[in-house]
């Protein structure tokens, strides 16, 4: 079987990185056509900084990293330095990249390889808020039944909320994106803290990337040392949940995520519960569903098949 296309739109992030390294170490199962920038966990100019800087820790120069849009449809942008530290990738010491960012604008990179492409061949990856895919949605909305796939990190539904009682962080700091997303007739696979807080980096796990020896495996070691202090102290959990990587794993393994088909809208009006994701995982709206909504992962495997491929790069 060929690589699967994909974009990930992505706001790294240490778990962002951590998601990115996991594709871009997985030639055979996923060809990353390009990564797009969007403003979330830190501002744009950090995020399209990042980017650049894990492409680059994984050897990968080539990649095309675009930058997108730098705050969200209709609200002041919310970042999360509290989690991410100022840099948004806080944890190893790395260089500033050297790769250029495209001067192509990221939501016109989304519009042009959609249109590009055979329909129902590139699947959108998005790992921070939905921003750069809703506005390329609104822009062409030609492009939305091409899309192969959506596979996306965010929401929640027996876990609720992490950035507030309600909401998860990436649908929190962009309601409207969500919304436009969840209403396209994209095929959507979501990944929501109740799978990501099931992928934690204990200490075991922590310990065998930092055994692989690389540079790679050390940083990111490194990055979820810094990153599990947050889920540590509020959760009083064993480790980081890895959110982002939950992505990329279930494009190589499907297997090891279960989920149900189901309705999820986004609230976009109520201020108390702004960017909740009311997933009707009980089937009780009678609504139509529109995504699979995954519940659960076999963390082991998941973990294995992460350090097997970091010690690839
Ligand atoms: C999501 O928010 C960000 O902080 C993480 O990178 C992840 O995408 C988890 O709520
Ligand atoms: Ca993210």
């Amino acid at each position: 079987m060929s690589a699967r296309k994909i974009i990930i739109d992505t706001d790294p992030g240490q778990d962002d990185a951590v998601a990115i390294l996991l594709a871009l170490a997985s030639p055979e199962e996923i060809e990353v056509l390009g990564i797009t920038a969007v403003a979330g966990n830190v501002p744009l100019p950090l995020t399209s900084k990042n980017a650049r800087i894990v492409c680059e820790l994984a050897g990968k120069h080539d990649v095309k990293v675009y930058a997108g849009c730098d705050r969200p449809l209709g609200r002041d942008l919310v970042t999360a330095e509290h989690v991410h530290g100022k840099t948004g990738l806080d944890g190893p010491v790395l260089p500033d990249p050297q790769m250029p960012l495209q001067e192509q604008h990221a939501v016109d990179f989304i519009i042009d390889t959609l249109r590009a492409h055979k329909p129902g061949t590139v699947t959108l990856c998005p790992l921070g808020p939905l921003t750069n895919i809703a506005m390329a949605f609104e822009k062409a909305p030609d492009i939305m039944d091409r899309v192969q796939e959506i596979v996306l990190m965010g929401g929640a539904y027996f876990e609720v909320g992490n950035i507030t009682p309600a909401a998860e962080f990436n649908i929190y700091v962009d309601p409207q994106a969500a919304h436009i997303v969840f209403k396209s007739p994209a095929p959507k696979v979501v990944m929501p803290l109740d799978v990501t807080h099931k992928a934690l980096v204990t200490k075991p796990r922590n310990d065998a990337f930092r055994a692989l020896g690389t540079k790679v495996g050390i940083a990111v070691a490194e990055m979820t040392d810094f990153f599990e202090r947050f889920d540590k102290e509020k959760y009083g959990s064993n480790g980081a949940p890895l959110h982002d990587p939950c992505v990329t794993a279930y494009l190589i393994k499907p297997e090891l995520f279960s989920g149900r088909y189901i309705n999820v809208e986004i609230e976009t009006h109520s201020e108390l519960t702004m960017g909740m994701t009311v997933a009707d995982w009980w089937g009780v709206s009678g609504r139509e569903a529109n995504a699979l909504f995954i519940g659960d992962v076999d963390a082991d495997g998941f973990f294995d098949l992460l350090t097997e491929r970091l010690a690839r790069l």
